[in-house]
């Protein structure tokens, strides 16, 4: 539990940032600590490998997709210690050759994410990996992308959880967060 308390200490509150009346949680001090940045990492590749996750008897996960863009700060180094492929989703029109897409609601309009259409084989166990779930929006789209792939969910991991919007109850498969914020 120390850890948890080490990183929820370092985290930055940026109150109308960026625009009145959400208070932006920032990650950033967190990579900037060398020994704090370890610390989370080691935490999910712990959480990943010694506990029994209902939906992965096997433990062994195949692949951990990361969304554009702070889940390409800790996605590919939780994959590498996993020996697990790295996949990223991008915003739309920002990966070649063929790509399944999908599409979430922002605050303002409507956005598409993209996922390689090779990037995952049918039946592949998946982690997907992002610093914060808010509305789950952006989450539930690349599950969508996962699912198209034929690729299994496990988890959703992130680094914060805002849990009094409720998303977990949007996706498909459980949330596992560091640290929950109301
Ligand atoms: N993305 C959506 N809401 C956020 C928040 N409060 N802090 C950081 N990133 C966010």
């Amino acid at each position: 539990m120390a850890d948890v308390t080490y990183l929820k200490s370092l985290l930055g509150t940026h109150p109308d940032f960026p625009k009145k009346g959400i208070v932006f949680l920032d990650i950033f001090p967190i990579l900037r600590d060398p020994v704090a940045f370890e610390t989370l990492i080691t935490h999910f590749v712990y959480h990943l490998t010694s506990k029994t996750i209902p939906s992965l008897p096997s433990r062994k996960i195949d692949v951990v997709v990361g969304l554009d863009a702070r889940g390409f700060l800790i996605g590919p180094i939780i994959a590498q210690r996993l020996g697990a492929a790295f996949v990223p989703v991008r915003k739309q029109g920002k990966l070649p050759g063929q790509c399944v897409s999908a599409s979430y609601e922002k605050e303002y309009g409507v956005d598409s994410f993209e996922m390689q259409a090779d990037a995952i084989k049918p039946g592949q166990t998946v982690v997907v990996v992002d610093d914060l779930i808010a509305t789950g929006g952006s989450a539930k789209a690349a599950g969508e992308l996962v699912n198209k792939l034929g690729g299994k969910i496990v988890e959703y991991l992130f680094i914060i959880e805002l849990t009094f919007l409720k998303a977990a109850s949007k996706l498909d498969a459980p949330v596992y967060s560091i640290v929950q914020s109301d």
